[in-house]
């Protein structure tokens, strides 16, 4: 696999080809996810939820993120290194710009911040300085005590109307990879066609440019899962396997299927 940029990423998007993303949090998972030839990798701060054991992600600190990216960024090869900035690591400018800065050090090669609109100046002073935004929007699992739990967003007209803006924002403003969590499948397909960059979707259809999945939800490990999971495990009889399932699923479209999406 050449070595993957967000470049590649907007590439896809343009020919149609879909790709896929799955978090690893260590240089062992980061090095098997690669060589199933999966395009991205996402350090992301589920880590507080899957590593840690607690029940949101709001626990997790920007020295959690980083040493954890470093060991993935040891394991690692061609895929794209997105690292997880973490709650109120990028609450003012400044925080923003030392913090992504710690993340990039330890081998991130782009960072993801959740949110939309207020996001636009952080967005573009990172660009700016030659960093790669992912932005985050729809469920942001960061605001959970705000959104009164880990609900789907963007159900009515107005709220969907929201995050189309807030999605053409974030690329105006210099986003050049874009997570949308747990929306209607017809929001998620709309955003995907009116924005230029790459869109990852997780709970939000089969229509986005990409999917991206919690390592531990795809092995079958999580007791719970939500919707939007497939148990890739299942028929596999290696961890390489199921990941590389997950990543021909993607590509053929047959994840996520009616059973995974949700309604408006
Ligand atoms: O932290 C994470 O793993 C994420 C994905 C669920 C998109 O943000």
């Amino acid at each position: 696999m050449p070595r993957i940029t967000p470049q590649t990423l907007c590439d896809m998007k343009l020919r149609g080809e879909k790709f896929s993303c799955v978090t690893a949090y260590d240089a062992t998972f980061a090095g098997i996810i690669d060589q199933a030839g999966i395009e991205a990798i996402l350090v992301g701060d589920s880590l507080g939820m899957v590593l840690q054991g607690h029940r949101d992600t709001l626990a997790v600190s920007i020295t959690d993120m980083a040493y954890h990216i470093s060991a993935a960024r040891r394991g690692s090869g061609d895929a794209l290194l997105i690292g997880d900035m973490p709650f109120m690591s990028y609450a003012t400018l400044t925080d923003t710009l030392n913090n992504s800065a710690l993340l990039m050090r330890a081998g991130a090669q782009m960072v993801k911040l959740e949110g939309g609109t207020w996001l636009c100046p952080s967005i573009e002073a990172l660009s700016a300085r030659g960093i790669p935004v992912c932005a985050h929007l729809g469920l942001t699992p960061q605001s959970v005590n705000a959104l009164g739990g880990f609900r789907v967003q963007g159900k009515t007209p107005e709220a969907a109307r929201r995050i189309i803006d807030e999605a053409k924002a974030v690329e105006a403003a210099g986003a050049t990879l874009l997570v949308i969590e747990c929306v209607p499948r017809s929001l998620a397909r709309d955003i995907t066609r009116l924005v230029s960059i790459p869109v990852i979707g997780i709970g939000a259809g089969p229509e986005t440019d990409g999917q991206v999945l919690v390592l531990h939800d795809l092995l079958g490990l999580n007791p719970k899962p939500p919707r939007f999971v497939q148990d890739f495990m299942a028929g596999q009889s290696s961890i390489a396997g199921a990941i590389a399932a997950f990543g021909a699923a993607v590509k053929s479209g047959t994840f996520p299927a009616a059973q995974h999406c949700f309604d408006g």
